[in-house]
């Protein structure tokens, strides 16, 4: 509807999770470092997690699409309290038969598989996405198939990635076994002011637009409205763009802003914010919000994390966070 009047290729602000507008903030950035840097030093478990709408996903598919060639990659995109057998589930995302295979017989076909895999020199993946919905047993039940060594290397590497609930999942005292083998995690943050700014101009220019079509009081208020949520700013920026192109409005005002952070308020659905309002209880629209799991074949690598890395040291800690 605006796009011709405003100049875009495509629309900026999609609630879709799409890697090619992906922005990395120094937090974004700061996790893909962490994700790259435990596949590469054979962690057996990596955490990343972070509030509704924050970017989770969308950093998870920048990484399937960047990841080396010699990586088997599965993805498990949606879990569930009554998710059932785990092994059926992760058979499924690396596209592994378990026709007529009880769950030792799965357990077999599974270890074999990436027995196999090892010997040809290539790492075992596995992602699993939402996985703040795991119960404890599944949870332990993935600790004790990762307990599957090979000399001294790691062949099953699995991702977890979560709202703040797994996180809590993981505290629990009857997960300390688990707990322990967490080698590296992060948790995602919203973005700050200055970077809402560059996030908001960064999804402008990539669509064609011009950047500074936001001007810094238009992008302070959608921060505002937004609490730094990526979610919510591509809400309220999409929005606003619709009550921009009604007004044939040249430039994105602050004003304009706080008008529709007012209307969605007013409409019940929209946090964003109002002080009293728990940070990152965005409305999920996720598109693989209901996807059953999927496996994901490898792509070549093409440089994964960006134009630079930040300057942070792993063994000190920086912005990791450990759930004991
Ligand atoms: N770093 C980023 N660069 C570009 N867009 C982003 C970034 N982070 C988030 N977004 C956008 O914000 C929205 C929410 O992102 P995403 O679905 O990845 O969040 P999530 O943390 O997985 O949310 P949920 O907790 O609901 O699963 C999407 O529209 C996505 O395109
Ligand atoms: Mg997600």
């Amino acid at each position: 509807m605006y796009e011709a009047f405003y100049g875009f290729r495509e629309k900026p602000f999609s609630l879709l999770p799409d890697p090619g507008f992906l922005f990395l903030s120094p937090k974004h950035r700061m996790a893909l470092v962490l994700l790259e840097y435990g596949l590469m030093n054979q962690a057996g478990f990596t955490v990343i997690s972070g509030g509704i709408g924050t970017g989770k996903t969308t950093l998870i598919r920048h990484l399937l699409n960047n990841l080396d060639r010699d990586t088997t990659v599965g993805l498990i995109s949606n879990t569930h309290r009554s998710f059932g057998d785990l092994l059926q589930w992760i058979m499924l995302a690396f596209n592994l038969d378990d026709q007529g295979l009880d769950k030792v017989g799965r357990y077999r076909a599974f270890v074999d598989f990436m027995i196999r895999e090892y010997a040809h020199n290539r790492r075992t993946v596995l992602i699993v996405d939402e996985a703040q919905n795991m119960a404890p047993e599944t949870l332990e039940e993935l600790r004790m198939l990762s307990n599957v060594n090979a000399d001294k290397d790691q062949v099953l590497q699995v991702i977890l990635v979560g709202q703040p609930g797994l996180r809590d999942t993981l505290r629990r005292p009857d997960l300390e076994q688990f707990a322990q083998r967490i080698a590296v995690d992060y948790d995602l943050e919203p973005l700050n002011v200055e970077e809402t700014r560059d996030y908001v101009r960064h999804r402008v220019e990539v669509a064609g637009g011009d950047p500074g079509l936001f001007d810094d009081e238009a992008c302070a208020a959608v921060h505002e409205a937004s609490r730094g949520v990526p979610r919510l700013v591509n809400l309220v920026c999409d929005t606003a763009l619709v009550y921009g192109y009604a007004e044939q409005a040249e430039r994105i005002t602050a004003a304009l802003v706080r008008d529709v952070a007012r209307d969605k308020r007013k409409g019940g659905l929209f946090p964003g914010g109002e002080p009293e309002a728990p940070a990152g209880t965005a409305p999920s629209s996720d598109a693989s919000a209901g996807a059953g799991p999927r496996s994901v074949a490898a792509e070549p690598a093409t440089g994964a994390c960006g134009d630079r890395a930040p300057d942070t040291d792993f063994a000190a800690g920086g912005k990791k966070n450990y759930p004991w």
